[in-house]
């Protein structure tokens, strides 16, 4: 979908989208157009249950009297609770309302409602940006589609006084809205496609965006003593790799260490010898959803040219049951030396983490980490697919995400940390076990992860209950959501620039 942005005009033949404020004000432009239309807009609006309550649609064919085809009513909210992410979801309302709806052109008349805080052309970039998140599909795979299956929508033009400023601002938002498309690609890719050595080489094509890529092959990872993520690909026809990213928009004056990113790519999660039940194993697809994170955050900052020095570190396996598979009972000795008994071959999401933050503290001596996986299905049944489980080291950069995640729809909870959690991965033979017991599976999880982190700020995300999402919501069509790319796109933006 092409958008554009406009100086306001109610003359021409595209569908007009105008607002109504809640309560039922309809804004100067929305109140012309009725009048022109002879009430067909209020009329409409008393017919219908429509109160202008932020995002609501109200769709009105071919009024008598306005040259549209349609108008849309769009319902802004209270104006004063109208801020950038309300203004990214009526983007969202559009792009729900128009995408399939046979119309392939739509322009929308920006005025905001009374209390509202932002300048108007801000509104205009964030209605671009959520319209630009919400049409996110991936069709790549269908050859039969028929047009009527296809979004009829092809652009949308944003009117609004400021056309310059709108402009550079949504440039912005589309560097950040190209990093979380390639995240949601990646995620949606199927395993036969997305192998870990695919994968590889689809990272390295980052360099195009000035980013730094380095590829660990599994020679050079069992060289290094790196056997907890050796381990994990030990059943699978393709070796294990640790990619690195590196972004230096710091520059000269600014901070040279960087912030770390670090994700757990395994690119299809059978369970291993410890085979998961057949029902829904598919998911496993996803459960690389972490490492793609990673991928499309350093995009969106090479994209928008973010003033920091960021490194992303990705450990890349496939997780298969074979002859050569590690088996239940096996003990492997990490990168950092310390050795772990596997009695769970299912539990390989902080094995492949366990090597890949220890490599990226030692290496790098970052200002912090935060790590994201799929890591356990406990943390669905804790928090549902709402948000993710947040689990940290470090009080500030907790605080951070959590106010970051508020700010984009990417919530994150924080979870306990408390050392009872650390004693459940307590070995007989070797220095810990890769599962704790039965309950409070995902604290012992981020407990185990927690011993590959020396002093370093640290921070685990647990997203396996947001990476995919079957209903889809106001800036996420079904699928890969892409969660964690603009969240930590506002934690770099917001604390570690310049
Ligand atoms: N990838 C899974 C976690 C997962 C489950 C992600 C469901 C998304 C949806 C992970 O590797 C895993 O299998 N975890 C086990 C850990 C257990 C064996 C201690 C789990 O959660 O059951
Ligand atoms: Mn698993
Ligand atoms: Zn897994």
């Amino acid at each position: 979908m092409n958008i554009t942005f406009a100086k306001p005009s109610l003359t021409g033949t595209a569908t007009l989208v105008v607002g109504c404020a809640e309560g039922g004000t309809l804004t100067p432009s929305a109140a012309r157009l009725d009048k022109t239309s002879g009430g067909a807009l209020s009329k409409a609006v008393a017919h219908a249950r429509f109160t202008g309550k932020a995002g609501q649609t109200l769709t009105l064919m071919a009024p008598a009297g306005v040259k549209a085809g349609r108008i849309v009513l769009l319902g802004l909210g209270v104006g004063k609770a109208l801020d950038g992410l309300a203004a990214e979801k009526l983007g969202g309302a559009i792009v729900a309302a128009l995408a399939m709806s046979g119309e392939s052109r739509a322009a929308v008349v920006v005025e905001k409602p009374k209390g509202c805080r932002l300048t108007s052309n801000e509104v205009a970039a964030q209605i671009g940006h959520g319209a630009r998140l919400r049409s996110y599909r991936f069709d790549k795979y269908r050859t039969k589609q028929k047009k009527t299956e296809k979004p009829s929508l092809t652009r949308l033009t944003v009117m609004c006084l400021d056309v310059a400023s709108a402009r550079a601002a949504f440039k912005l938002a589309e560097a950040l809205a190209e990093g979380v498309a390639l995240t949601r690609d990646l995620v949606s890719e199927p395993a036969n496609v997305l192998t870990p050595p695919v994968y590889a080489k689809e990272i390295r094509q980052l360099s195009r965006d000035g980013i730094d890529v380095e590829v660990l092959n599994e020679a050079r990872l069992k060289r290094m003593g790196m056997g907890a993520i050796v381990g994990v690909a030990q059943g699978s026809q393709y070796g294990a790799h640790i990619v690195v990213m590196r972004w230096n928009g710091a520059g000269a004056r600014g901070n040279k260490a960087p912030v770390a990113f670090v994700g757990k790519g395994v690119t299809f999660d059978t369970g291993g010898i410890s085979i998961k039940p057949s029902a829904g194993m598919e998911d496993m697809k996803w459960d690389m959803g972490g490492s793609a994170v990673v991928v499309g955050l350093m995009r969106a900052l090479a994209r928008r040219k973010a003033k920091v020095n960021a490194v992303g570190v990705v450990g890349l396996v496939e997780n298969m049951p074979s002859g050569t598979a590690q088996r239940p009972g096996d003990v492997v000795s990490s990168y950092s030396g310390q050795t772990i008994e596997i009695l769970n071959t299912d539990a390989e999401g902080r094995l492949v983490l366990a090597d890949a933050l220890w490599y990226t503290q030692s290496r790098f001596k970052p200002r912090f980490m935060v790590d994201l996986a799929t890591l356990t299905g406990a943390i669905i049944v804790s928090l549902g697919n709402y948000q993710a489980g947040l689990f940290a080291n470090d009080e500030k950069l907790s605080r951070r995400l959590v106010a970051a995640g508020k700010a984009v729809a990417e919530p994150v909870w924080p979870m306990p940390m408390d050392d009872h959690y650390d004693k459940l991965i307590k070995s007989d033979i070797a220095d810990m076990k890769n599962i704790g017991g039965r309950g409070g599976g995902s604290v012992s999880a981020a407990k185990f992860l927690e011993r590959f982190v020396n002093k370093v700020p640290w921070a685990h995300l647990d997203i396996a209950g947001v990476t995919w999402t079957k209903e889809g919501s106001e800036l996420v069509p079904k699928g890969g959501t892409g969660f964690g790319v603009r969240l930590l796109d506002r934690l770099v933006a917001d604390h570690y620039e310049g």
